[in-house]
């Protein structure tokens, strides 16, 4: 088997170590490993596959080596500046901002969804937002077999989506401390804003959603709208998705299909209380699905209830299985 020279740029962050983790568990075939971060964590240490690696301080030579595949996940300034520079010296780059996810040169893939659009890459490959992934991993079947008109989404996400930040935020705040991270209290509270505010009224994660969601379904004439939130909970996000098909549909296959779906685990039995949960899905690189039911307000609709492990298939494990569409293509 081939193997293969991988970077991981922003090695020490919430994603940058569980990228390890997952490439690790996932057992990627691995020949040379290099871990990038800022000049503040050069010199420590990480582990990988039971060996020590020393950081490494990120500048414009650490491509100069032969690398294969660079996960990147050290905000939108250094995947602007860095992951052109790999990509001109032939390092494929898997980049977890949104710095390229809307650029049309840019594929933007979820591989249970839209796995041929990697093929077109020039160099780098979007992975989308978080709460866009488990989204549209559920939603693709039911949009392959009966044609979405409109989406509603209503999320719930987890702190640990604004990294360490986030996570200290609401620690300190069940201590009664103020809040660093975010502009209210998130302990014993919901904010209803997600990165900064638009023009339009819309928050920059709401925008992200509606925009990934067309892009990564390939249809612009997809009609949504989106209300993000911020709640007090450590890991896992989960959505309220209301979907208007085009067609009518059997609730019973529906439910079937959804079961069948790559990466979709069902967990839907309300009469013994069994629906998603964050803290169920903490851990797992699958989406849950639940609470399904035929939305009687219009002609074809239904509710769903989606929830999945934001670090890990809303951002790490989608971007390790990129990274095995790309060593099996
Ligand atoms: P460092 O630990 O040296 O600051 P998080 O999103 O959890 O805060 O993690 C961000 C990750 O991105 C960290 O690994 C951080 O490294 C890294 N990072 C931040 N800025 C840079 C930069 N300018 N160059 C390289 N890595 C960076």
């Amino acid at each position: 088997m081939n193997k293969y020279d991988v970077a991981v740029v922003g090695a020490t962050g919430m994603v940058g170590r569980m990228f390890l983790k997952v490439l690790e568990e996932k057992q990627f075939p691995i020949n040379n490993f290099y871990a990038f971060a800022s000049s503040k964590s050069a010199g420590s240490k990480v582990t990988f596959n039971g060996k020590e690696y020393v950081v490494l301080e990120l500048n414009e030579n650490s491509f100069d080596r032969h690398i294969d595949i660079a996960l990147f996940s050290a905000g939108g300034e250094t995947s602007k500046k860095y992951s052109p520079i790999a990509a001109s010296k032939g390092v494929v780059v898997i980049d977890n901002s949104s710095a390229f996810r809307m650029d049309e040169d840019v594929p933007l893939i979820v591989p249970e969804v839209n796995p041929q659009a990697a093929k077109g890459h020039k160099g780098i490959i979007a992975n989308p937002n978080c709460s866009t992934i488990q989204a549209v991993v559920a939603l693709k079947p039911l949009y392959d077999k009966y044609g979405i008109k409109r989406i509603v989404y209503s999320t719930y996400q987890a702190v640990s989506g604004t990294g360490v930040k986030g996570v200290t935020d609401l620690e300190e705040g069940i201590k009664g401390n103020a809040p660093k991270a975010y502009p209210h209290p998130i302990a014993y509270n919901c904010l209803p804003q997600i990165d900064t505010f638009l023009e339009n009224g819309y928050t920059k994660e709401e925008m992200k959603m509606i925009n990934e969601t067309q892009k990564i379904l390939d249809d612009q004439t997809l009609r949504i709208t989106a209300t993000t939130v911020r709640v007090p909970v450590y890991s896992g996000h989960s959505e309220s998705i209301n979907v208007e098909f085009e067609k009518d549909f059997d609730i019973d296959e529906l439910k079937q299909i959804l079961e069948n779906g790559p990466g979709i685990i069902l967990q839907d039995d309300p009469a013994n209380n069994v629906y998603p949960l964050a803290i169920n899905a903490a851990g797992k690189n699958e989406v849950f699905v639940g609470r399904i039911r035929r939305d009687y307000s219009v002609e074809y609709g239904i509710n769903l209830w989606v929830v999945a492990d934001n670090v890990r298939k809303g951002a790490a494990t989608n971007a390790v299985q990129i990274a095995e569409l790309l060593i099996r293509a």
